[in-house]
């Protein structure tokens, strides 16, 4: 496969857009996040790695695997860990805007210590957002329930009943719903092979789970940061919504893969395929959201 990659320069750029607003660069966030300036971005949607790595077993397609994603995945130990999470998120906190949301994605694994991590650094979390998977992998052990959800925390550093009031597209997430106010229980399936065609990553998270956040919470023309790009699932999400994005990926292969798929979005005009709900939302609203970017 080919990947059209930007430069190998020492800043680590692997893609950049038009005009540069948008990029992903290979490295290690918590140094490259240090570069952005504090207040700067108006949303974060990442998904870290979750630690999960413990030489379990698993299912994938029918057949059982080792649960190992890679190194970067495997726990160093609660307290470490606790403070990889207190760490990351509080360069999280510096950067994102007074009115700016933060989504973090994960399972019982990680989510304990990132919502713990969220409120010590000041973080108000604002909703537990459970996506529900509708075809899990079994659970081979049968010593407990399939699992067959993720938690997404979303939060922001605005302050309850503050001057500063978090950014929330409340009608758009009605009217996406039917003109009934939605629920916090969302469901959506794992991403589809169109969406692994230009390569996999073993955690890839449905774009359309994280359109769905980018819509509640950004408008078009903000600014989305990936801290832990991996495939650029992310980017691919702001991208066909007409915002920009900056992401950050250490692993070299997941890195090209990631810029492989932003390449592929940038240049197009509208959301084509971003469709979760979107068959609630006329495409002529799609439009016109698009047009505002
Ligand atoms: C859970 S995966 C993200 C998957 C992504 N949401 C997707 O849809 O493809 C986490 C990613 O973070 C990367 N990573 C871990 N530690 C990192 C660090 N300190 N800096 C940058 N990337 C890191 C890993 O290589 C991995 O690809």
């Amino acid at each position: 496969m080919e990947y059209r990659v930007e430069s190998d320069r020492d800043d680590g750029t692997v893609w950049k857009s038009e005009g540069g607003k948008s990029f992903l660069q290979l490295g290690d966030s918590l140094a490259s996040m240090q570069n952005l300036p504090a207040g700067s971005v108006d949303c974060i949607w990442t998904d870290p790695p979750y630690l999960l790595s413990n030489d379990g077993i698993t299912c994938v397609a029918g057949r059982m695997v080792k649960v190992n994603k890679g190194e970067w995945d495997r726990s160093r130990g609660i307290d470490l860990d606790h403070e990889f999470n207190r760490t990351w998120l509080g360069e999280c906190f510096r950067i994102l805007k007074p009115n700016g949301s933060i989504w973090v994605s994960g399972t019982l694994h990680v989510y304990l210590s990132v919502g713990m991590a969220m409120q010590q650094i000041g973080f108000r979390i604002l909703n537990d957002i459970v996506w529900e998977k509708p075809a899990p992998p079994p659970n081979l052990g049968c010593r407990c329930f399939t699992h067959s959800t993720e938690i997404l925390l979303w939060a922001t550093k605005a302050k309850k009943g503050g001057k500063d009031r978090h950014k929330f597209n409340y009608e758009l997430m009605k009217e996406e719903n039917g003109d009934k106010q939605m629920k916090n229980v969302w469901r959506f399936s794992t991403p589809t092979d169109e969406e692994k065609r230009l390569g996999k990553h073993p955690t890839q998270k449905p774009v359309a789970l994280i359109a769905r956040c980018l819509r509640a919470t950004t408008d078009p023309g903000d600014l989305v940061l990936d801290p832990f790009a991996g495939s650029g699932s992310t980017g691919v999400a702001a991208l066909k919504l007409g915002r920009h994005f900056v992401g950050y990926e250490q692993n070299k292969t997941y890195a090209l893969l990631a810029a492989s798929r932003l390449s592929e979005i940038a240049g197009e005009d509208l959301p084509e395929s971003i469709s979760t709900t979107s068959a609630l939302v006329s495409r002529k609203r799609q439009q016109s959201l698009f047009a505002k970017a």
